[in-house]
């Protein structure tokens, strides 16, 4: 059987197979544990979960708009408004099977073979991959360790060529938990603006931020920055429901417009049950959005301690956001024999201490692993004990 070229150069997400690799060892019996995935460990909100049942007993059991129904998609606007100050109306928001497919949407409306995309690294392993996947070139601009994991401007500047379709931007970040500035935003898209470079702005950690704020979306620095800008958001992580797959995507109506079409020929609408989920999560009560971000934020505190006190082990940048940490390990490539880089830290310290952690070169963050604080802080004070007793036997 003949396999497409484009299919045959796709490779599956690293953070995916490695989560998956680790959960078939665990559940093979292996004493692991697990700091690798990138989902909240709390259930969705009940009256979130309440919703979702209701819906499943009397709502729609039948096919709807391709965006979603236009209530979750007028509660989509308003939620929009009242988060992120952004102006749209329901014709620019489209709802996807998360903020992954509203990302990949987004980037097949704008990617011909050849273009060029500005990624910056550290980044979430799935930008490349849909730009490849596209066609498009990834022209990637590293966010140094020592600058914060953060671009400077005259980095854009430089990257932007006449091939350049559009830049993706994070914030924060996966997988440093970077923190862009309302300042910063401001002074990025004013140069993306200039040079007529559409921004995806990737907001699906919004809501969990620690230091640092408010939160600014490129979306809402001008108007014109209104007009190349689409905003992609989601409710894994704030609504912890990554399961139950809902995403959006808003931004300019003619953009929105393709990719109704897009999604339309590709996979319809999302399960009317997620929208309901959606809907529930953004007109309930706010207060275990902040009660995660909390947790989250007592996590990362402990964490930011506990390992700064493992020889061989850095964490160069707290992250301000998110629930990622970046901790360097160069020390122990260094120290290890046969190991060339993060990927074999990764192996050893999955074989030794028995803690999955992602290495950083799926990231294009070589010299670091990725710890996920999506996790009880028992099991992050379990992580940390075992961390501390592996490394601690290479005498550093
Ligand atoms: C930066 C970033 N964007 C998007 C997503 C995708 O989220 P969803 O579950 O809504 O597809 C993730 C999930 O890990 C992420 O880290």
């Amino acid at each position: 059987m003949h396999i497409s070229n484009r299919l045959n150069s796709l490779k599956p997400s690293a953070t995916v197979a490695f989560t998956e690799k680790a959960r078939t060892l665990k559940q093979a019996g292996h004493d692991l544990i697990v700091l690798a995935a990138g989902e909240p460990d709390f259930a969705p909100p009940r009256h979130v979960r309440e919703a979702v049942a209701r819906e499943a007993f009397e709502g729609v059991t039948r096919y709807g708009p391709t965006p979603g129904s236009l209530e979750a998609r007028e509660a989509l606007v308003e939620y929009l408004e009242r988060t992120k100050g952004l102006h749209v109306s329901a014709n620019q928001v489209i709802f996807s099977n998360g903020a992954k497919q509203a990302l990949f949407n987004a980037l097949a409306a704008l990617i011909d073979p050849g273009d060029e995309v500005i990624v910056l690294a550290p980044y979430w392993v799935t930008y490349t991959a849909q730009v490849e996947l596209l066609g498009g070139i990834g022209r990637i601009v590293v966010g140094e360790s020592s600058r914060g994991f953060k671009v400077t401007p005259e980095q854009i500047r430089e990257a932007l060529t006449p091939k350049t379709r559009c830049i993706i931007f994070n914030n924060p970040s996966n997988p440093s938990g970077a923190f862009y500035t309302a300042d910063e935003v401001r002074e990025l898209t004013e140069i993306c603006v200039g040079a007529e470079c559409a921004i995806v702005s990737d907001e699906v950690y919004d809501m969990i931020i620690y230091e640092g704020g408010p939160y600014l979306s490129p979306a809402v620095v001008s108007d014109k920055a209104g007009e190349l800008t689409a905003v992609v958001g989601g409710f894994s992580k704030t609504y912890a429901m990554p399961g139950w797959r809902i995403g959006y995507l808003a931004g300019p109506e003619p953009w929105i417009k393709k990719v109704i079409a897009f999604q339309g020929q590709a996979t319809h609408h999302p399960s009317a049950l997620s929208q309901a989920a959606a809907l529930a999560a953004m007109t309930g009560d706010q207060q275990v959005v902040e009660e995660m971000r909390q947790e989250f934020r007592k996590r990362r505190d402990f964490l930011l301690d506990a390992i700064s006190g493992i020889p061989g082990l850095s964490v160069e940048v707290p992250p301000q956001g998110a629930f990622y940490l970046l901790v360097g390990v160069t020390e122990l490539v260094e120290a290890l024999p046969d190991a060339d880089g993060s990927n074999d830290v990764s192996l050893w310290l999955l074989e030794e201490a028995k803690v999955a952690l992602v290495p950083g070169d799926v990231f294009g963050a070589e010299g670091f692993v990725r710890v996920s604080y999506a996790a009880s802080m028992e099991d992050l004070e379990r992580a940390v004990q075992r961390l501390e007793e592996a490394v601690g036997k290479l005498g550093l």
